[in-house]
């Protein structure tokens, strides 16, 4: 690790990914976009946790540098990628990074969602800054609609334990756009309305490539920062 910075005021959250290596429906995708570019890119990957991503499609990288919030979890990840990834211990909303430096920066796995709204969309503007004119970004996070499908008696039984606690969390009036929505422990995660993403990300001057919707909890955004290499 290079440099070792406090975890600020975003919540800290041990979750660190699921402990699998293989890439997701929405990582296959990502995949498949960039195809024979891989070995060219440089990516920066947000919330590292403990090296999945690395495993999952990092390693296909010209140059792979992981962010990480938590220190054991970054820790781990240097561990687990041999030192094959270079991890940061830095918080995504204020990246000690230089401006234009990656050709891609992902935020994969819905770790967007653990930080509270403003601290979201700085985090984005954090991406577009370090990202070079023309680079992509790439993150997942909880679709509110398909959590408010599955609101009704014949369909909760499709949610997971968690997911309902969230869906409990839900206050009459507060189905649109961003909520933030809290499970039993008091951990708060952001579910958002696709027209209200298109909104955010519209207003830090991305331009939305593609969205990878798989009817699944969460949906991924490919967007680029305008402009020429
Ligand atoms: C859901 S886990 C995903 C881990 C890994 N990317 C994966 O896909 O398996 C989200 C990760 O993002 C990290 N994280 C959350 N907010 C962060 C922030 N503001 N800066 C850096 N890391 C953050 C968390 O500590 C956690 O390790």
């Amino acid at each position: 690790m290079s440099r070792k910075v406090e975890p600020s005021a975003t919540r800290e959250r041990s979750f660190a990914g699921p402990d699998r290596w293989d890439p997701d429906d929405h990582e296959r995708a990502l995949l498949r976009r960039f195809a024979d570019q891989w070995a060219q890119l440089r990516v920066l990957d947000l919330g590292i946790g403990t090296g999945r991503t690395w495993f999952a499609f990092g390693w296909r990288a010209g140059r792979y540098v992981g962010v990480e919030l938590v220190h054991e979890l970054a820790r781990r990840a240097v561990e687990r990628t041999a030192g094959r990834a270079t991890v940061l211990v830095a918080d995504a909303a204020r990246l000690p990074l230089a401006a234009g430096i990656f050709d891609l920066v992902c935020f994969p796995f819905n770790g967007l969602d653990y930080a509270d709204p403003p601290t979201r969309t700085r985090i984005l503007g954090e991406a577009a800054r370090v990202l070079r004119p023309g680079g992509s970004l790439y993150f997942t996070t909880h679709s509110l609609e398909w959590l408010l499908d599955r609101s009704g008696p014949d369909r909760r039984g499709e949610l997971s334990t968690i997911e309902r606690q969230r869906l409990a969390d839900l206050r009459p009036g507060g189905s649109t756009g961003i909520v933030v929505l809290h499970d039993d422990a008091g951990n708060g995660t952001c579910y958002v309305t696709h027209d209200w993403e298109m909104d955010e990300l519209r207003s830090l001057g991305f331009v939305v490539t593609d969205v990878h919707d798989d009817n699944s909890s969460s949906r991924a955004y490919l967007v680029e920062r305008p402009g020429s290499p």
